[in-house]
This record gives structure tokens, sequence and C-alpha cells, in this order.
């Protein structure tokens, strides 16, 4: 069995305060319960990425991230944050094409690879989200649009790029308040069709939408998921420990 990763993005949640009591809680619980074959992660705005890993302290089990980040490494691109800068603040990951921010900032397919690409360079961990609308589902085209996604993004990295690639499979309809869980049913098409491009050959292969403690080990139990990308239901320190150890429990069946 390889490592669950188990993550949260805090999308545009939390004060700095907020912040540093979510990672002082999870800190000292790692301590002294670290779960086996989990990798823990946390992705706080910006704003908080180096008081989140200065709480973390150095040496954390758990990996640290930013929501996005530029392709340039520096220059005149107002209101960006590089991959530089971010590996500055103490992020060893680097979410790229969430479905929020190809919908509302512009996010494509040729954004997505340079991103992918400038967070290799520096020796980050992409974590490329994908996920189609459910108009696409609807129209039966899920394993096509979420496999033009993927491939786009990655089909120019080499093998020993690819391995450090994660991957999110996040359907926009399961995400979020208006979003509901997809079911097992639904989801194993997708994840065949991305277990058959990409498995054993990335890092990990993330479901995310609407994870929440009661669908947590059932997801985790279909073929080719290995882990959890998680939004509101580990926004509470609680949840998110109970979600580690669901994805500890599955890591030890
Ligand atoms: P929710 O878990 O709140 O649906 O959010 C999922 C998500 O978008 C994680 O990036």
């Amino acid at each position: 069995m390889s490592t669950l990763w188990v993550g949260t993005s805090w999308k545009m949640n939390k004060t700095l305060a907020e912040g540093r009591a979510w990672a002082s809680g999870l800190r000292d619980h790692l301590a002294e319960e670290m779960p086996a074959g989990v990798q823990p992660f946390v992705i706080p705005s910006f704003t908080a990425t180096a008081a989140v890993g200065d709480v973390l302290g150095e040496g954390s089990p758990v990996l640290l991230g930013v929501q996005n980040a530029h392709w340039e490494d520096a220059g005149a691109w107002t209101g960006e944050v590089s991959v530089p800068q971010a590996k500055d603040a103490g992020a060893r990951i680097v979410e790229i094409g969430h479905s929020e921010r190809r919908e509302h900032f512009g996010e494509t397919v040729e954004t997505t690879r340079l991103k992918v690409a400038a967070a290799l360079r520096h020796g980050l961990t992409p974590l490329l989200c994908i996920g189609e609308s459910l108009e696409v589902k609807d129209a039966g085209g899920t394993s096509e649009f979420i496999l033009d996604q993927a491939l786009g993004a990655l089909e120019t990295l080499d093998e020993q790029q690819l391995a450090r690639v994660v991957v999110a499979y996040e359907p926009i309809w399961a995400i979020g308040e208006k979003g509901r869980p997809a079911t097992t049913e639904e989801l194993i098409a997708p994840f065949a069709a991305l277990g058959e491009a990409f498995g054993g050959k990335v890092a990990g292969l993330l479901y995310g939408g609407s994870v929440n403690l009661d669908n947590a080990a059932e997801l985790l139990g279909i073929e080719h998921v290995t882990g959890l990308f998680v939004g509101r239901t580990a926004w509470q320190l609680e949840g998110y420990l109970e979600l580690l150890r669901i994805a500890e429990a599955h890591a030890a069946s």
C-alpha cells in the first residue's frame, strides 16, 4: 500500500491567529500520535504560510503548501507570488489549477503546465487539480475531460518529474457548500481512467469534493485512490485529525 495523502486547503479562510491555533494543535497531536502510512499536508492562504510553517516547526512531518504560484521566478507581475517566494516562506507543495482558479481567475491548461514546470524546477511538489463540470459529467464526458486536463499539464514531463507530481481529481459539482459528495459508483470510471494513465507513475492520485467523516473511508477504498484533498471538514482541527485516523486505519488494513 502506498502512502495515503491527506491534506486540506483553507481557501480564503482563517486569520493568522486562527491558522496558528490550528497548526499548533496539529503539531502537538502529531508529536503524540503520528499516523502510520499517512502523509499530512496543509495549504493555508499566502498570508499565513510562513506563520503556519513556524508553528509546525523545522522537520515537521506535515508538508506545507500554497494555493497557487506564478510560473515566472520574479518580475513585474503585480499581485502574484512566485514559486521561489513560496519556497522561501516554507512551502513544499504548490496547488495548481483548482477549479475555483480555473473558473474565476483564468487558469488554463497552458498556465497549469507552466506552473507544474515551475514547481518542479524549484524542487516543490505540484498538486495538480482537475475536475469536470456537471454539464460535462451529464454528457458522459468526464474521463476524457479530466485526462485532457491532466495530460495537457503533465505530458511533457519525463518519468522522474512525473513521479514527483500529485494529482487531485475534484469534480466541480462535488466541491463546496453547493456541491454534493460523489458516490463510489460515480468515481470508479474516472479513477480507472486516471489509474490507467498515471497509476504507479505519479506520487499520488487524490479525491476531493465534500469529503466528510462519513464517506472518507469508503472513498479511500476506491481503486487507484491514494489520498483525500479536503476543504470544509478539515478546517476544524478535530475534523482533520479524524480524517488522519480514518486514513491510518485504511493504510493498516
Ligand atoms: P470541500 O471539501 O469543502 O468540498 O472542498 C474541496 C476542495 O475544493 C479542496 O480543494
